[in-house]
């Protein structure tokens, strides 16, 4: 990403990024809520388009990079259809993306959900259910997974379950990730980068390298790296808080 803007209006909804993302990285996206994560994401997906400034992926443009199938998306709301089993959403997506992509069964398998595969999206539990989207998302074996809040309707106790298994999932499939989430102790978690945004309109007030090989767990909570960085992000969202009228 390079000094990309993008205006809605007068608005100025997210101003000069600038970002260069490893293939294989684990970029999580964190800061107040209307910063423009979404709007990010959004871009990097070809759902939108940066009003100024250039964003490629791979060396193409997100146009390109979704007419090859190399995005995944995992939506903040479940994308799956009420009336698809959890089989039919992966097979479905796999179709759309003309690409062989991963086998369903055994995607739905790996993933934790043998004998769940018939099951519609009203009888599945919250964890199981973002399971399935998340499985719908690299069915086709896209290069880049781009994840929105991916965690937000779970509890805490689902959500770091769920956290340690992606980061497991992730070693077995290698993916580039842009995760979005304004939960600061999962992104120190998960990510081997944390992109700190101010509050709107949305500037990089720090890139913040965590420094430790992935996977991690919860178990990484008690490590100095882990309270270092946190504490470092904490200090610079709430100073983006409170600093942002004398700012200007
Ligand atoms: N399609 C749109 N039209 C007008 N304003 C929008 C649109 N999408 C987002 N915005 C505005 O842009 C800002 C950033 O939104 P968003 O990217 O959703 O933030 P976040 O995901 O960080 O909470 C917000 O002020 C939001 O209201
Ligand atoms: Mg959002």
């Amino acid at each position: 990403m390079r000094g990309v803007t993008r205006r809605f209006g007068q608005m100025v909804a997210l101003e000069k990024v600038d970002l260069e993302i490893a293939a294989g990285e684990f970029i999580a996206l964190v800061g107040p809520s209307g910063c423009g994560k979404t709007t990010l994401l959004r871009m990097v997906a070809d759902l939108a388009t940066p009003s100024a400034g250039e964003i490629l992926v791979g060396g193409a443009s997100p146009r390109q990079a979704r007419q090859a199938r190399q995005l995944g998306l995992v939506s903040q709301r479940p994308a799956v259809l009420p009336w698809k089993s959890a089989l039919a959403d992966v097979t479905f997506t796999k179709q759309i993306a003309r690409r062989p992509g991963y086998p369903s069964a055994g995607l739905l398998q790996d993933f934790g959900l043998a004998g769940h595969e018939y099951k519609r999206p009203g009888e599945l539990s919250g964890g199981m259910l973002q399971r399935v989207n998340i499985a719908s998302a690299i069915s086709h074996d896209p290069d880049v997974l781009l994840m929105d809040e991916p965690f937000s309707a779970l509890d805490e106790m689902r959500r770091e379950e769920i956290g340690d298994w992606l980061g497991e999932e992730l070693r077995k499939r290698p993916k580039t990730v842009l995760f979005v989430t304004h939960h600061i102790d999962e992104a120190v978690v998960l990510a081997d980068r944390l992109v700190v945004f101010s509050r709107s309109p949305g500037r990089v007030l720090d890139i913040v390298e965590i420094g430790s090989p992935r996977p991690r767990t919860q178990s990484f909570r008690s490590d100095p790296r882990f309270v270092r960085a946190a504490a470092h992000v904490r200090g610079l969202l709430s100073g983006a808080t409170s600093k942002r009228h004398a700012e200007g």
